[in-house]
């Protein structure tokens, strides 16, 4: 696999893979940039963002375009981060090459695989995107993407983020909802993590509620769960103030760890 995906690059040190959730992009991070000392790499997966198009069903091929860009860079070990999507990406990573992981963050997201109930709904929005066009998806999950707060108030950041939205392409959409609807459980994985994870989540998240990292937190006994009051679903791009110093603590004593 040859490197193919528009990546955000910025900053030195020991390299942060950032994967975004759906239907989202490399700016999700914007305000993660900001955290010193590390190598931010920032891709977009195919179809998403800055990245065009080309065939992905599973997670297992996503993790390989990944994959193929740390290899391009020499990159041998990372912490990795994903948002909800992203986090089934990084527990997928997990599970093929244990040997990248510096550490592992999860934000907003889940270990499990579907319901047959959550399934089914995806393969549904698949038919419909085909049908009708990815526009009405931006329309559903928006305001599931924000605590009430931010929905109240933040027009702006509504906003961006309906942007950000609404350039996912209709071939982008129909890959990753197939890619979620096909991924299996990763409880295994997580029992199996051998290097540091921090949990991270909106206390107002409905589409992975607390509940949901409080699952992942038993299943890892060394794992840190830092809850952000107020926030929902994107509870890195809605309080980037708390969320940043729970990871750069994170990863302060991860460096310390390691040197
Ligand atoms: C996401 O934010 O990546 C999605 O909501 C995840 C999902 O649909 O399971």
């Amino acid at each position: 696999m040859t490197a193919s995906l528009h990546v955000l690059e910025r900053g030195e040190g020991p390299a942060v893979v950032w994967i975004h959730g759906f239907p989202l992009s490399s700016q999700l991070f914007a305000q993660q940039l900001s955290i010193a000392g590390v190598r931010h790499i920032v891709p977009d997966l195919p179809g998403f963002g800055e990245t065009p198009h080309r065939p992905w069903e599973t997670l297992e091929e996503a993790t390989s375009f990944v994959v193929a860009e740390l290899n391009a860079r020499d990159i041998s070990r990372a912490v990795f981060a994903g948002v909800s999507m992203g986090g089934y990406l990084v527990l997928t990573i997990a599970r093929l090459h244990p040997e990248l992981l510096d550490g592992v963050i999860l934000i907003d997201t889940r270990e499990t695989a579907d319901t047959a109930e959550a399934r089914q709904r995806r393969l549904e929005q698949v038919a419909k995107i085909e049908r009708d066009g990815a526009g009405f998806l931006v329309d559903d999950m928006l305001p599931k993407m924000f605590g009430r707060a931010t929905n109240a108030t933040n027009d702006e950041l509504v906003r961006s983020t309906r942007s950000m939205m609404a350039s996912t392409s209709t071939a982008g959409a129909i890959s990753a909802l197939k890619a979620m609807a096909n991924r299996g459980d990763a409880s295994d994985v997580l029992r199996r993590l051998a290097v540091p994870l921090l949990l991270i989540n909106g206390s107002e998240d409905v589409i992975t509620p607390p509940a949901e990292a409080e699952r992942m937190r038993a299943l890892v006994p060394h794992a840190d769960l830092t809850l952000i009051e107020g926030a929902g679903h994107l509870a890195n791009l809605e309080r980037p103030g708390e969320t940043n110093e729970a990871i750069a603590s994170f990863l302060k004593a991860l460096n310390e760890r390691n040197s």
